[in-house]
């Protein structure tokens, strides 16, 4: 045995050096950039709780989607901000075939043909209740197989629309193999499932809420988001979304969650992703406002550490910002 002294920093010498041993990094074709919608023309309005969102009309969203297209991001996840008047408890507008949703799909999927456009499977944009099931109107249940009738008839208008991806973020019991059976059976065996395999119950959801005016009227969503307190539970998760037919497993939120994408990838071949969602993005955009934190370099810091943890994709509303950077 030679005894010679140890120098990690050797490798850390100059910015060259640095580059060459770098393991992980963010590229445009790792991001997914969510987008908020609504009803009109010409309208891009701000969210307050999300500097630098906002709902577009459709118009101004396939605008946006040319943009984001044009910097090399590969998909968009649409979530349209559904009107008062269009909600009831049966939540019926989520399948129409000329609702907002599917509209904006088609029109999308015209102008930019190649832009991968995922859409979100779960009625709380469009329930009365605000939960991503239907609600039980004695005891405020969460309806585990009644929901599940309206989930596939979503996935069907959404896939005649033209979507590319279906994300069921709802996380009913067997809603992914439930899906799957019924897109096959209407000839939509190329569209994918992206599923939200780990969702966990959390108050980082809460700018989002806001934006699509969704959080729910009773309760919670803990009888089916899952408990941060547990990490087996998304390996669970993860086995039956895998055996059911998911095609990519999604742990959101991200931050606070990267040992679960860590578990996942070290559970599973099929590709992982990672929801930076709208909390973690409000907490980085305020602290950065106060002048606190450099937010551009927060923002590559802790996208990197989604690659890190062994994601392949990140859905995050920097997406945008991120793909300017890495251009620039
Ligand atoms: C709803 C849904 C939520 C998000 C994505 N789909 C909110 C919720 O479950 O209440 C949150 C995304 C974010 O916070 O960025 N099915």
């Amino acid at each position: 045995m030679f005894d010679i002294p140890q120098r990690p920093r050797r490798n850390r010498k100059n910015f060259a050096i640095r580059k060459m041993i770098q393991e992980n990094s963010v590229t445009p074709s790792d991001l997914i950039a969510p987008l908020f919608f609504i009803e009109g023309s010409n309208q891009k309005v701000g969210i307050d709780s999300m500097p630098g969102q906002f709902r577009y009309s459709i118009d101004k969203l396939v605008e946006e989607v040319l943009h984001l297209y044009s910097l090399g991001i590969p998909c968009v996840s649409i979530f349209p901000a559904v009107s008062e008047k269009f909600k009831n408890s049966q939540a019926s507008e989520s399948f129409n075939p000329d609702g907002l949703n599917q509209r904006a799909v088609a029109e999308i999927k015209n102008a930019c043909p190649d832009m991968q456009v995922m859409t979100d499977i779960a009625l709380d944009p469009y329930s009365s209740d605000g939960h991503d099931g239907l609600v039980d109107s004695k005891t405020g249940e969460i309806l585990n197989d009644q929901t599940l009738e309206v989930l596939g008839k979503m996935a069907i208008a959404q896939a005649e629309a033209g979507t590319d991806i279906v994300g069921p973020s709802d996380m009913m019991d067997g809603r992914i193999g439930f899906i799957r059976s019924i897109l096959d059976s209407e000839g939509f065996e190329k569209v994918s499932i992206m599923s939200y395999t780990a969702k966990y119950a959390s108050s980082f959801y809460g700018p989002f809420r806001d934006a699509l005016d969704s959080a729910p009227k009773n309760g919670d969503k803990k009888t089916y988001q899952m408990d941060y307190s547990n990490a087996r539970e998304a390996q669970r998760e993860a086995e039956l979304d895998e055996s059911e037919g998911a095609d990519i497993l999604m742990v959101k939120p991200g931050l606070a969650y990267l040992d679960i994408v860590r578990a996942l990838r070290e559970h599973t071949v099929l590709p992982v992703a990672a929801y930076n969602v709208s909390g973690e993005y409000a907490m980085v955009k305020a602290a950065a406002e106060r002048g606190w934190i450099d937010g551009e370099s927060v923002m590559v810091e802790m996208l990197t550490s989604f690659k890190r943890a062994g994601a392949d994709m990140i859905l995050t509303y920097f997406a945008k910002e991120m793909a300017l950077k890495i251009n620039s």
